[in-house]
């Protein structure tokens, strides 16, 4: 969602704050802005747009200083306007926020403040937080952003200057993530590791309700009684390379190409092709709660719940235990069955997502054992889960997730295999799937190959209104996948739908100028889809046909095809997914779209 970045040593903080703002662009990208501690005066530039408008107006109007904060939005409160963008500024001019989150009873506390004589700019809850802190000001910054956020209720990560003490940056965390990075004389404040990642690789998590305070000087934590904090200092696996586009126009297409690096990365040293089964480190399980499990709790937003969608056959299918997939924000407000036998598997890219962790929250208050699915290391749900299977991706930027779900499918593969060789998976399958997930990452490399081939259908549908994606059995869950890649970053209308399904109303819609991708390999239900291939034909639909062999019972009935490996069934929607994630990518930029920043939609969805 937004980002946020602080800088305090000795060096110009400008451009340290929009290089910071750079990275962080991807998360929030309608306006951004500064607050620099300019020889002891507080001095903010904003403006609505991408970076690319601030640095205009700091072109125009230039500030200089070695301590300051940047932000870059997705508006929640107000219109991403210049005057809704952060920082926010209190009443009397001495305090600056930036923030990310929400302040939910910021109404109540606007109307207290207007009473006290405060007048508001902006429509934003982070404003009336700037002036909280003033009104709590009674000689010590961090004491005061203490005594402001125990009158908050909702989520925050904030950073916060003030020209009353002009060496000093406080941060503080609920709900929103931020950490501090330590180097040599010089000291950050960020929301993700990216910000500062051309600066240092050695950071310090701040956790749930945690206040850091920054000085040129050093660094201090403490929770939100005052007490002392102490945290050891982690170094970052990545570096900058991962987080740059490496000669690819966008991250979303180097992400597609990363795959078969990133799916090997996930299976590195987890697989046992000989007994047939997976090694998986961080469950946290011993083998008596592994036998107990009797029920299974998937939960997820997005693409990550796709990926939960296939975990559920996979689970139910090798381990014969019955699972449930739940979206995340649904689950966590109705009345679920769970019991101190149930694993709740938490899927999420980002780690942060939070109907997700209030999701995780929820099972785990009510007894569940939590399994985290996670890709970014020391994230909020990595950090609170019972146990976890790191994805080992490495960044994901581009908005439209496609290497982590990749990353997604694998892991719940190792994870049903786990489960499945204890109980009753006969080590013969067991091998089967183990040798088709070693064998993966190079068949993703063939369909990479193939790219040009994809670029030239997207070519012919590039004008198209509506697609749908039909698939069935382990190909469904692919199929709203596809659908949803496609609409996020060419605003093209997609939906996804069980093959058979159509009869059931969206055949309405099938007519010459409805294009049909139907993923069909050769799988147990390969004969089902053929009929629902007809249907579409016999009404003059466009077909768009994934196949994996030749199959005489298809000719003429296919205006594109795209061939992909064959695997066991389980694993093909990792395949059926690779074309999909290509074809989105192409027919967006064809259409002009920008792929990595699509309109409206944030990576890491922080609020609920
Ligand atoms: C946002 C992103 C999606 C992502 C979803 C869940 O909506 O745009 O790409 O699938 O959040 O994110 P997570 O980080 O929890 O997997």
């Amino acid at each position: 969602m937004c980002g946020i970045v602080g800088y305090i040593g000795p060096k110009n903080v400008v451009p340290i704050l929009i290089g910071g703002l750079k990275r962080l662009e991807y998360r929030g990208y309608d306006s951004a802005g500064v607050a620099v501690l300019d020889r002891g005066e507080l001095r903010t530039r904003r403006a609505a747009g991408k970076i690319a408008m601030l640095e205009a107006a700091l072109g125009a109007d230039p500030v200089v200083g070695h301590i300051g904060i940047g932000h870059t939005r997705w508006a929640t409160h107000g219109p991403p306007t210049d005057r809704n963008a952060h920082p926010h500024l209190s009443t009397d001019g001495t305090i600056a926020v930036v923030h990310n989150g929400i302040i939910e009873n910021y109404g109540t506390l606007k109307t207290q403040l207007a009473a006290k004589g405060h007048r508001f700019s902006s429509d934003t809850d982070t404003e009336v937080l700037a002036c909280l802190i003033q009104e709590c000001y009674e000689g010590s910054l961090e004491d005061a952003v203490v005594a402001a956020l125990r009158l908050v209720e909702g989520t925050y990560g904030i950073a916060v200057v003030s020209s009353r003490e002009p060496q000093k940056i406080v941060g503080a965390r609920q709900g929103s993530p931020l950490l501090v990075g330590v180097s040599d004389g010089q000291y950050f404040l960020a929301s993700d590791a990216s910000a500062i990642l051309a600066h240092t690789r050695d950071v310090v998590y701040l956790s749930e309700g945690e206040i850091a305070v920054l000085t040129s000087g050093g660094y201090r934590l403490m929770d939100i009684d005052a007490a002392p904090v102490r945290r050891s200092v982690e170094t970052i696996a990545w570096d900058l390379e991962a987080i740059e586009r490496g000669g690819y126009d966008h991250f979303m297409l180097k992400e597609i190409f990363e795959q078969p690096t990133t799916v090997a990365n996930t299976l590195r040293g987890r697989l046992r092709l000989e007994e047939g089964t997976s090694k998986l480190g961080g469950l946290n399980l011993s083998h008596e709660q592994l036998m107990e499990i009797d029920q299974v709790i998937i939960t997820a937003c997005g693409t990550s719940w796709h990926s939960g969608l296939i975990g559920e056959l996979m689970i139910e299918d090798m381990a014969r235990i019955p699972v449930e997939v739940e979206y995340a924000s649904e689950f966590r407000y109705r009345n679920p069955i769970v019991t101190d036998r149930t694993l709740c598997i938490v899927i999420s890219q980002s780690g942060e997502t939070a109907d997700t962790l209030a999701a995780m929250r929820e099972a785990k208050r009510r007894g569940a054992r939590t399994l985290g699915l996670v890709n970014v290391v020391g994230s909020t749900i990595a950090r609170e889960d019972d146990g976890g299977i790191y994805l080992h991706a490495g960044p994901e930027i581009g908005v439209a997730s496609t290497k982590a779900f990749s990353s997604q499918v694998v892991a719940l593969t190792l994870l049903a295999l786990k489960l499945g060789r204890k109980r009753n998976l006969s080590v013969a399958r067991g091998r089967e799937i183990a040798q088709a997930l070693d064998a993966l990452p190079a068949q993703i490399q063939t369909i990479l190959d193939a790219a040009p081939a994809i670029e030239a259908i997207a070519a012919a549908y590039q004008d198209a209104t509506n697609f749908l994606y039909l698939g069935r059995g382990y190909n469904f869950p692919a199929a709203l996948e596809g659908a949803l890649k496609l609409k996020e970053i060419s605003y093209i209308h997609a939906e996804g739908y069980p093959a058979a399904e159509m009869k059931h109303g969206p055949i309405a819609l099938i007519d010459e100028k409805m294009p049909v991708v139907f993923l069909a390999p050769h799988d147990a239900v390969f004969d089902k889809i053929v009929s629902n291939i007809q249907e579409v034909r016999a009404r003059g639909g466009r077909t768009i046909v994934i196949t994996s062999r030749d199959e005489p019972v298809l000719a003429g009935l296919m205006d594109h095809e795209i061939r992909i490996p064959e695997t066991v069934d389980l694993l093909s929607p990792v395949l059926a997914s690779i074309p999909l994630q290509l074809l989105a990518y192409y027919i967006a930029v064809k259409r002009g779209a920008n792929v990595d920043q699509p309109r409206n939609l944030a990576k890491s969805v922080t609020v609920e």
